[in-house]
């Protein structure tokens, strides 16, 4: 198969950075690496003769092929676990007493990947409203752009290395382990406290009810930041006041654009009352 031209290289990245925002810049290398097998295995002979199939393909499933190779979907349970302590001694509270009347918990994970994040969100919210929980609607919304992570977070099973870090009561209570492999399955209780969908972050929002948090971490560092400042704009219209954005540790919302308050690194909150 010929090798990737620069031409052909630019023409991937720039059909990501358009309908996915993902900016593929500097990358060629990774996107070669990703595409060759397949596309070779395919049957294509050049990366253009893949892409005209890719833009010719109305049933968009080819597309969705590319958007799985070419995404990055690093995530690990108890990722960055000072959110999820936060969440746990600040964020559930204020909810708690917001919404005492409705019962009504609406946290959205925004590139939820393999599962690991909303899962970890979870069983905090678990943990948290202890006995009191299945008097409240506490299920989180899950959403990513790619159809392979989100099938594998709907299956939920997980290496024993991946749930190592969680503690035990919580792997007792929330995990099985796989008879005859070393790996665990999350139980049904567990799965039914996350929806998961799919979702493009560059689409309008779907959202009927106002979120009281998001967790939005390491996908906004793919983004340019025309994309980041749209993004962050329509995070804040769909949530409530008062409500909690979390980033990843590693990312930043530049000061010129964020209408969020800053409330410590990497969390940002929309002003109370607004
Ligand atoms: C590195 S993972 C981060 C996972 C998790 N949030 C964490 O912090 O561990 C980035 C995820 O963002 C998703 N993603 C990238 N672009 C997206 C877009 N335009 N819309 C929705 N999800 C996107 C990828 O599919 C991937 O699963």
């Amino acid at each position: 198969m010929a090798k990737m031209t620069d031409e052909e290289y630019l023409r991937i990245a720039r059909f990501l950075k358009g309908r996915y925002g993902i900016d593929m810049s500097r990358k060629k290398e990774i996107i070669s690496g990703r595409l060759e097998n397949y596309i070779r295995a395919n049957g294509w002979n050049t990366y253009t003769e893949y892409m005209n199939a890719v833009e010719k393909d109305n049933t968009g499933s080819l597309e969705k092929k590319l958007v799985n190779l070419l995404s990055t979907n690093h995530t690990y349970f108890m990722r960055e676990p000072e959110h999820f302590t936060y969440l746990r001694q600040v964020v559930l509270p204020w909810i708690r007493k917001k919404e005492e009347r409705t019962r009504d918990v609406r946290i959205w994970c925004g590139a939820s990947s393999t599962g690991e994040e909303p899962y970890t969100i979870a069983m905090v919210i678990a943990d948290y409203f202890g006995l009191e929980h299945g008097a409240w609607d506490t299920q989180v919304l899950a959403t990513d752009v790619s159809t392979d992570v989100l099938r594998r977070a709907m299956d939920g099973v997980y290496s024993s290395e991946q749930v190592e870090v969680l503690p035990d009561n919580w792997k007792r209570r929330f995990f099985r382990k796989i008879i005859s492999e070393d790996a665990y399955r999350v139980t049904d209780e567990l799965k039914n406290e996350v929806m998961y969908r799919k979702f493009n972050l560059m689409d309008d929002f779907p959202f009927r009810k106002k979120l009281h948090a998001v967790f939005l971490r390491n996908v906004m560092i793919y983004f340019d930041e025309k994309t980041k400042k749209e993004l962050i704009q329509k995070v804040y219209d769909a949530m409530e006041p008062g409500g909690y954005l979390f980033i990843g540790q590693t990312e930043s919302i530049n000061k010129e654009y964020c209408p969020f308050e800053h409330v410590r690194p990497s969390v940002y909150r929309k002003k109370e009352g607004k």
